[in-house]
């Protein structure tokens, strides 16, 4: 009896949060939806210890999340999610930590990568993907591949990723090619610099979103966010939910972006 009645209970709220999903997505102007919204998806581990539970079990719930957020973006239209899963800092947690987020990413894309090409999800792993366990690599290959041909949303997973890292990178491009004379000096400009970016070819973020109550940029597409707008909030990454994303972009439509100019 008493089972039912909370089971009763977890369905209505269910509910409550799907519907006010569809109210606040239907109040979206479609015609200023950000093209790219970025996530550091942090707070799984301290989600989980809250709830007496390993980290583990907080990374788990974080898959639940990112498959809402992608979701969702795919279903407003976003052109561009780029979700932040392991940074070039990540390699000093504890290798069992490590080896778990491994197997999760490995999971997700094997598990998800038919739902994700019948939504039209374009996969790109940005990072130093080559540094990453071969299940991984192989995982990713695999993802890559199925989904080039997809032309709706692009799903960015930072892997192994750090900003710096992605400048360094970019610098030796550039400069490789100064020196075999394919480029100039004064070829040199921010335009070409993005052109060597892991993000090559997308818009840069609209919005960052960053849960779990911290203020950081985290080594995180330290280029790309220049004229991003932020949104913060202290929901940690496992309760984020489709609702939490809509309300973010429907704050993003009323903030004023002058880009450094005046109000038109
Ligand atoms: C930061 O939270 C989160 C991470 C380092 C990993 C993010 C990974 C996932 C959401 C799931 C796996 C991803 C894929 C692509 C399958 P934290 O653990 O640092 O949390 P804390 O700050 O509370 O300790």
């Amino acid at each position: 009896m008493i089972k039912n009645i909370v089971n009763l209970m977890r369905r209505s709220s269910d509910r409550e949060v799907e519907e006010s999903e569809e109210v606040l997505k239907a109040s979206l102007d479609t015609t200023r939806i950000p093209r790219h919204v970025a996530v550091i998806m942090d707070g799984n581990g301290r989600w989980a210890r809250r709830k007496g539970m390993p980290r583990s079990f907080g990374h788990r719930a974080g898959v639940e999340s990112l498959r809402e957020a992608v979701r969702v973006s795919a279903e407003i239209g976003l052109k561009v999610l780029t979700v932040y899963a392991f940074s070039t800092e990540n390699w000093k947690r504890p290798q069992e930590e490590i080896n778990i987020l491994m197997d999760l990413l490995v999971e997700y894309l094997n598990k998800e990568i038919d739902e994700l090409c019948e939504k039209n999800v374009k996969i790109r792993a940005i990072g130093g993907i080559q540094e990453l366990p071969p299940k991984a690599r192989e995982a990713i290959a695999v993802a890559h591949d199925r989904s080039k041909n997809c032309s709706g949303l692009n799903l960015n997973i930072a892997l192994n990723y750090g900003g710096r890292a992605e400048l360094v990178e970019a610098v030796r491009g550039i400069c490789a090619k100064v020196a075999e004379n394919e480029l100039a000096l004064e070829d040199i400009d921010q335009e070409l610099i993005s052109r060597h970016l892991y993000t090559a070819g997308q818009p840069d973020p609209d919005l960052l979103i960053r849960p779990s109550g911290d203020y950081r940029v985290s080594n995180f597409l330290l280029w790309q966010l220049a004229y991003t707008e932020f949104w913060l909030t202290d929901i940690m990454w496992p309760d984020f939910k489709g609702v939490h994303l809509v309300r973010a972009v429907l704050d993003f439509q009323r903030r004023n972006r002058r880009f450094g100019g005046l109000n038109k």
